[in-house]
């Protein structure tokens, strides 16, 4: 039974295979960012004396996954959840569920009555089921059945382009029908998320391993990053996921071994692709990374050439940063430089990570988020080590070509 003060809101997670299961997670923290624990998104799934930690939650261990439904109290986190989030492609709200369409036709909500009886409103109905194909035949004699003159006797006007609400029909893998609306503003599939303006292939300025611009958001989300906060990326490269921070307010610090890279001498490029070129604000004809800010209009970082090996932070001011978001050098595409030697790959990727936990432990402050990737090579096991003076809040795997994979994980600081 849908109880009154609470609603079943039914979160569509992206699929994509490069993408893992990246969307769990990001709906865990987004939730979490804006006041509901993951315990109370996730209630109905697990007992209250054996829930999972947040890693442990996965696809296999929510039954109807893509579709995953949630009990919200308070329905104002939704725009707040979806202005942030790559993942979650829509956000359902249920008004009916049945094992029948004629049950599913008996049980819709009195409430959503205000906008299937209103003939002032234009709707779209779809069809959603990813589990098994439907002819379209089919797909109109269901929509007939639920939203016809038999069935919930909509009065909305149709409009297929724009319309005020979009009804959807859902038909979950144990065969059970789901209606409702969708709640956020896409009315038409495939609109774009708010940041692809942010995609590789039109960012102005280029390094030989520029961040995704996927990757470095949902990064951010995992770091849970707000406006103001002072976020750290060490190993900055052209700066993308600094770019993702400061999209959400924050006051970004970068350091890069790679002084040529950050002022475009060597490796770092103008993308003569990108649409900015043509902007008439675009001035700058030498290559450097604060174009990236300023194709955006994001302020400037604060950016330093140093070695991360090397003190780079006055001793005296330790816990500064809220956030350190970074994707050190794995040796394959970007090297990884030391002082002296550059020969045992293995032990200069080890020393990076370890002197990157040593920086976060120091700059860091507590409850703090250190965000980052960590590549598996073959034979190398799922898992991330124990890591003094820091708990494990999530990490998972998003495979890459030639059977590689790397694992996002997310510490916060004790
Ligand atoms: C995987 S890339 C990061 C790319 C960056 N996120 C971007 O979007 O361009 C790793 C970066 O770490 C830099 N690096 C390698 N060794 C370093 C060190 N010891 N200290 C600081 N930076 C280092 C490399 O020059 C490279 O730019």
């Amino acid at each position: 039974m849908i109880q009154e003060q609470e609603h079943i809101v039914t979160l569509v997670i992206n699929q994509s295979i490069e993408m893992g299961e990246f969307g769990i997670q990001e709906a865990i923290q987004l939730f979490e960012l804006f006041g509901l624990p993951y315990q109370e998104l996730f209630k109905q799934y697990f007992p209250e004396n054996q829930f999972p930690k947040k890693y442990e939650i996965t696809s296999q261990t929510l039954p109807n996954y893509p579709f995953v439904d949630v009990y919200l109290k308070d329905l104002d986190l939704i725009p707040k959840v979806l202005s942030r989030s790559l993942m979650i492609h829509d956000i359902l709200y249920t008004i009916s569920r049945a094992n029948t369409i004629e049950d599913l036709n008996k049980n819709v909500l009195l409430q959503a009555m205000q906008y299937i009886e209103n003939p002032n409103l234009s709707c779209k109905c779809d069809i959603i089921t990813s589990f098994f194909k439907i002819t379209q035949e089919k797909r109109v004699e269901l929509m007939e059945q639920v939203f016809g003159e038999k069935g919930l006797n909509c009065q909305n006007t149709i409009n297929l382009t724009e319309p005020d609400i979009l009804y959807y029909l859902m038909i979950t893998k144990d065969q059970k029908y789901i209606a409702g609306y969708t709640l956020s503003k896409k009315k038409k599939r495939r609109e774009k998320n708010f940041a692809r303006i942010y995609e590789l292939p039109n960012r102005i300025y280029l390094g030989p391993v520029s961040l995704a611009h996927d990757l470095a958001f949902l990064m951010a989300n995992q770091a849970q990053v707000k406006e103001n906060d002072f976020v750290f990326d060490p190993f900055a490269g052209t700066g993308s996921s600094l770019v993702a921070c400061s999209h959400f307010g924050a006051i970004c610090f970068g350091s890069e071994i790679d002084g040529y890279l950050m002022k475009g001498h060597c490796i770092g490029y103008i993308n003569q692709k990108s649409t900015y070129l043509k902007d008439p604000n675009y001035k700058q004809v030498k290559p450097y990374i604060n174009l990236n800010f300023q194709q955006y209009n994001l302020p400037p970082p604060n950016l330093i050439q140093t070695d991360v090996h090397l003190p780079t932070f006055n001793p005296r001011v330790d816990e500064f940063f809220d956030a350190i978001i970074c994707d050190p050098p794995y040796g394959i595409r970007a090297s990884i430089q030391q002082d002296g030697n550059e020969q045992d790959l293995q032990a200069n990727r080890t020393a990076i990570y370890r002197r990157m936990f040593e920086v976060a432990r120091r700059v860091l402050r507590k409850g703090g988020r250190l965000v980052y990737l960590y590549p598996l090579f073959k034979g190398m096991e799922k898992k991330v080590e124990k890591e003094e003076g820091f708990e494990l809040v999530d990490f998972r795997e998003q495979k890459m070509v030639d059977k590689r994979s790397r694992l996002l994980v997310t510490m916060e600081k004790l």
